[in-house]
């Protein structure tokens, strides 16, 4: 699968948020990734459906990855339907019935991803691969941006690629988390084709210059 750079927009300055999504798209981008935190299921608050909504008002037509760390997530699973976003992830602890959640995108025509934390088994994985378009593994615990990458997130990724290799369909491998140039390489060594970047991307001068840098380094993992 080609590799995919996701910069989290949780980085950029939000008193320009449209020229910054335009920005690192332009700078070679694959799909924003959202972040959406509720102070509850983790300690911070960012934003919600309604800035979606501005930035698909706006014209932004890219491949938007809504990332939901808020519990609990059904409901807004469905203003983010509504929102225009292409793929949304959970966490399986945000939800009582993950095969509903899941299903309920799925009949939206929305992709579907499951988020597993630093510390989440990943036993519930093959209950439901049927139902998952992509695995996030979290390489900090969720909340904030700009911590540093959990190594043990690798043996993580590993694991999960042997799994999703079995499934009958494609399932991409996501890490979020304290992604840098430096670290990327062995997050794709590791198994992961899909890459957040929050801090890496958006506090650098040059927005495409480091996602090459990003992609060089995958390459050589190769
Ligand atoms: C953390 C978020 C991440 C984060 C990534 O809860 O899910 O997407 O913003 O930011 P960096 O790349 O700065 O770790
Ligand atoms: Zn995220």
């Amino acid at each position: 699968m080609e590799p995919w750079i996701a910069p989290s927009i949780l980085a950029a300055d939000f008193t320009r948020l449209g020229e910054e999504v335009r920005a690192v798209l332009e700078a070679g981008a694959d799909t924003i990734h959202f972040d959406v935190m509720d102070n509850h299921y983790v300690p911070n608050l960012s934003i919600g459906p309604l800035v979606l909504q501005s930035l698909r008002k706006s014209g932004i037509t890219a491949h938007v990855d809504a990332h939901l760390m808020v519990k609990p997530v059904d409901r807004l699973v469905g203003d983010f339907i509504d929102a225009g976003a292409d793929l949304i992830s959970v966490h399986p602890e945000s939800t009582e019935h993950l095969h509903r959640t899941l299903t309920m995108m799925r009949d939206a025509g929305v992709k579907t991803g499951l988020v597993f934390n630093p510390s989440s088994p990943i036993d519930v994985l093959s209950e439901v691969l049927d139902c998952v378009d992509l695995v996030l593994v979290m390489s900090v615990n969720p909340g904030f941006g700009g911590q540093s990458f959990i190594p043990s997130s690798l043996t993580k990724l590993a694991r999960i690629r042997a799994i999703i290799d079995q499934a009958d369909h494609d399932i991409r491998l996501q890490i979020d988390g304290g992604i840098k140039v430096d670290n990327i390489g062995a997050a794709a060594a590791a198994g992961a084709d899909t890459f957040v970047a929050g801090t890496a991307i958006f506090g650098s001068d040059d927005y495409a210059a480091t996602i090459r840098a990003m992609r060089d380094a995958i390459a050589r993992a190769d």
